[in-house]
């Protein structure tokens, strides 16, 4: 069984020194093949920042691969705003803000979400979703299918409506369609799962959506405390077979704890036909 670690918003420069030490041993003791790290790796975006980020992601088993969210930009310092964005973040984490993955069983494609021009917001461009689009019918069947991305496409809650990705009504059913299994992602500090529908009747597909909970940061959201999750995922004889595990710290006894556990119907259609596009 494949296992993918998920973690998301840990804001360097608001991290807990013991949620770290524990989201470690967690890593070590799953063996992911690999850790998805979807943005808001830094508080403001300081070099220092991104250098104990780095440093502790290389403590991991596995390979990380990031993507920037919003924090992970200068707020205040407009000149590197404006001319280098991505100043920091390119040195700690290297110069492509749109990592992929790939290996037998998962395709994991990187979106950078981030805008310097916005404050918060996310968007995702026409030729974004193209891009994704050709990756994930480049898949073969047998692969989980996955987006990392920052902003989410989905609320649970009224009040992060104003959250959501700029550009998900056409880039989430557009993605559905060509063969989204799982769209991962993070900014609200708010964990759940959801699922995510094909544009109406064309291909007939499901697909789903991940939030993480910020992995280390004080900036918990209310009493929701620090989370990541654990993807884990089997294809055998045409079946795909995958959870989603979220777990979070518990202070008490010092360590991240099951907490939850979605099982996902992953749909077998793979992606549209080329007679389905043409129609
Ligand atoms: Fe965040």
């Amino acid at each position: 069984m494949t296992c993918v670690l998920h973690i998301s918003d840990p804001h360097f420069g608001t991290e807990q020194p013991l949620v770290m030490l524990s989201l470690l041993r967690l890593a070590h003791e799953h063996q992911p093949e690999i850790t998805l790290l979807t943005g808001d790796i830094t508080q403001r975006a300081r070099r220092t920042q991104f250098a104990a980020a780095r440093a502790f992601v290389q403590q991991f088993p596995a390979p990380v691969i990031a993507v920037p969210g919003n924090h992970d930009i200068p707020l205040f310092k407009l000149l590197a705003r404006t001319f280098n964005p991505y100043g920091n973040y390119k040195q700690a984490f290297g110069s492509n803000l749109e990592p992929e993955y790939e290996s037998n069983g998962l395709l994991v494609i990187g979106l950078n979400t981030s805008r310097p021009s916005r404050h918060k917001d996310g968007a995702v461009s026409g030729a974004q979703i193209d891009r994704v689009s050709r990756r994930l019918r480049e898949s073969r069947p047998e692969q989980l299918r996955m987006i990392m991305q920052h902003h989410p496409v989905r609320a649970r809650e009224e009040s992060d409506m104003s959250n959501l990705l700029i550009g998900r009504e056409m880039a989430v059913p557009t993605w559905v369609d060509a063969g989204l299994d799982l769209l991962i992602g993070g900014h609200i500090h708010l964990p759940y799962v959801w699922p995510l529908h094909g544009h109406h009747g064309k291909s007939g597909r499901k697909g789903w959506t991940a939030q993480a909970g910020t992995a280390l940061s004080t900036r918990v959201r209310g009493d929701t405390p620090n989370s990541v999750n654990l993807v884990m995922h089997e294809y055998s004889l045409g079946l795909h077979e995958c959870r989603v595990e979220r777990w979070d710290y518990c202070a008490q006894q010092d360590t991240f704890l099951p907490a939850h556990t979605n099982t996902l119907i992953l749909s077998c259609e793979h992606r549209d036909s080329p007679i389905a596009e043409m129609t």
